[in-house]
C-alpha cells in the first residue's frame, strides 16, 4: 500500500529510485521450509493467491481470503517472498463463503469460489491499480470500480475437456495432466452439459485413435459445437462428416462472457466516439473474427474501420461475415500486428490494443511510439503485461496519459482480472 502510495504521488524517476532501494535491502528470512506460521490474510495477487506479511516477509497462500487467520506450511522460499499452503484456518475472513463445485481445489479452473462476490471485485480493482502503480504514474481517480458481471455463475459459453481412453471427460488438475472428472461445472453455460456423454462418445469413437480435448462452444447461432483435437498421431479438425448435426468449426478466439463482452463492446464505442474525429479510422489490432470492428463501423460510422488479425480462420470469419451481410468501410488485414505497423506510414485515428495474455510484442509498441496514434484503447486480460507495455509506451516523457483504468470481471470466481484503459497522446506531442 505504502509504495502504491508513492508511485501515485511521484514522478516516474522515483518509481525507479524506489525500485532499486528495495534491490538493495536484504530481507531476513524467518522460517524454515515445512516450517508452519500463523499468517493474516491482508489482499490477494495476481495469480490468485491470499498476501499476508509474516515478520515483514511476504508470503502468498492460495485459497485464502482476505481477512482469514491460517496456520500454513511454508512450501517454498525465495529471495522476496515465500509460499505456503492451508494447514487449518483459525479465524475465517467474513468474506470467505461456503464454494459452489465439488471439485474446486483440486480442478485447475477457479480460485475464488471461495470469496463473496463483491470482495472478489474489490481485490481485482486493487490487482489492478497495484500491476500498473509498479510501472507507471496516474491519478487515482481514473481507476473505476470493477463492473460486476451480470452473471456470477454460469457464464461461460465455451470449456476445453480433457477426455481419457475410456471416455471420461473432465479438466486438468493444477499443474498436472490428471484428469479431474466432471459431470458439470457451475461456471459454464448448462447447455454445454447437454448430451455430453453421447457426443463424445459418438464422436471421439468414430475415428480409430483417441482424442484427448473437445472444445465445447454454443455459437452465435446458438448451436452447441466441439472442436476436437487429438493426441500426437490426430491432429486434425476435419469436419466428422459421419455426424454433422453437432459441426466442428477452427478455432479462433471468441471472448467467454457474452454478457460482460456486450458491456465492454458498449464501453468502447462510448471512449471511441468521445475521441473520434470526422474522416478518422479506427485500427482494430488484434481484431480476432471482428467482435469490436463490426459495431464500430455500425455505430460510429468512422470513415474506415481496419482489422488487423493473425488467425486465418477469424479473418475468414469476419470477412464472410462482411460480405454476407454487405457491410461497408470495414478491412479485414490478416496479418501480424507487428509487420502491419511496421508497413503504416502514418496512422489516422484511434487503435485499439487487445493483444493475447502475452501482451503485444516489444517492437508493436515501439511502432506506436512512432506513429502517435490520438488516442489507445488497451484491453487487456493480463495486468502485468499491460502494465509492462504501458511503461515503456508512456516512456519517460510521457508521451501518453492514461485516462481511465476500468476493470470487468470477465471471468466471475477466477482472479483473471480484465481491463481498458485509455491513454491520450500528450498535447506536446500532436503534430
Ligand atoms: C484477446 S484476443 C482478442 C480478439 C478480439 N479483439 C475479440 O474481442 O474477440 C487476441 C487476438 O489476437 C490474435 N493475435 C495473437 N497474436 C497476434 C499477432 N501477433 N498479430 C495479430 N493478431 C494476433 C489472436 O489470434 C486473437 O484473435
Amino acid at each position: 500500500m505504502l509504495i502504491h502510495a508513492i508511485y501515485n504521488n511521484n514522478s516516474q524517476k522515483l518509481t525507479k529510485q524506489t525500485k532499486q532501494t528495495k534491490a538493495l535491502s536484504i530481507k531476513k528470512i524467518p522460517f524454515l521450509k515445512g516450517e508452519v506460521v500463523l499468517l493474516n490474510i491482508d489482499s490477494l495477487a495476481a495469480g490468485g493467491a491470499g498476501v499476508s506479511r509474516h515478520k515483514g516477509f511476504v508470503v502468498f497462500t492460495n485459497f485464502t481470503c482476505p481477512g482469514d487467520s491460517v496456520l500454513a506450511k511454508i512450501t517454498n522460499i525465495k529471495k522476496n517472498f515465500a509460499q505456503a499452503e492451508i494447514v487449518s484456518i483459525k479465524n475465517p475472513s467474513d468474506k470467505r463463503i461456503v464454494a459452489k463445485c465439488p471439485v474446486f481445489q483440486k480442478c485447475g479452473g477457479c480460485t475464488w469460489q471461495h470469496i463473496l462476490y463483491t470482495e472478489q471485485l474489490k481485490q481485482k480493482k486493487q490487482i489492478l491499480s497495484s500491476s500498473l502503480g509498479k510501472k507507471i504514474s496516474f491519478k487515482d481517480e481514473i481507476i473505476k470500480d470493477v463492473i460486476p458481471s451480470p452473471k456470477e455463475w454460469r457464464y461461460r459459453n465455451r470449456i476445453q475437456l480433457k477426455i481419457d481412453k475410456n471416455f471420461d471427460y473432465g479438466f486438468y488438475e493444477k499443474k498436472s495432466h490428471n484428469i479431474i472428472k466432471i459431470k458439470d461445472c457451475p461456471i459454464a453455460d448448462s447447455l454445454l452439459f447437454k448430451d455430453l456423454d453421447k457426443n463424445i462418445k459418438n464422436h471421439t469413437s468414430l475415428k480409430k485413435n483417441y482424442h484427448n480435448q473437445v472444445e465445447v462452444y454454443i455459437s452465435r447461432e446458438k448451436e452447441i459445437k466441439y472442436i476436437i483435437s487429438g493426441n500426437k498421431q490426430n491432429k486434425t479438425n476435419k469436419p466428422d462428416k459421419q455426424n454433422n448435426k453437432n459441426k466442428i468449426d477452427k478455432k479462433a478466439f471468441a471472448q467467454v462472457n457474452e454478457w460482460v463482452n456486450q458491456i465492454l463492446i458498449k464501453d468502447i464505442l462510448k471512449y471511441l466516439k468521445k475521441h473520434l474525429l470526422p474522416k478518422q479510422t479506427v485500427y482494430d489490432l488484434y481484431c480476432g473474427h471482428g467482435n469490436f470492428s463490426f459495431p464500430i463501423n455500425k455505430i460510429l460510422n468512422p470513415y474506415k474501420t481496419i482489422g488487423v488479425e493473425l488467425n486465418l480462420s477469424s479473418v475468414q470469419i469476419a470477412k464472410k461475415n462482411a460480405l454476407q451481410n454487405n457491410i461497408a468501410g470495414l478491412d479485414f488485414i490478416a496479418k501480424d500486428v507487428k509487420s502491419f505497423l511496421q508497413q503504416c506510414k502514418n496512422i489516422n485515428g484511434p487503435v485499439i490494443l487487445d493483444p493475447p495474455r502475452i501482451g503485444c510484442d516489444k517492437a508493436v509498441i515501439e511502432s506506436l511510439i512512432k506513429l502517435k496514434p490520438p488516442v489507445i484503447l488497451y484491453i487487456s486480460c493480463n495486468p502485468q503485461t499491460l502494465a509492462r507495455d504501458l511503461e515503456i509506451l508512456i516512456g519517460d516523457n510521457n508521451l501518453y496519459e492514461p485516462v481511465l483504468a476500468q476493470a470487468y470481471d470477465m471471468f466471475p470466481q477466477t482472479d483473471h482480472v480484465e481491463s481498458l484503459i485509455v491513454l491520450k497522446l500528450s498535447p506536446k506531442d500532436i503534430d
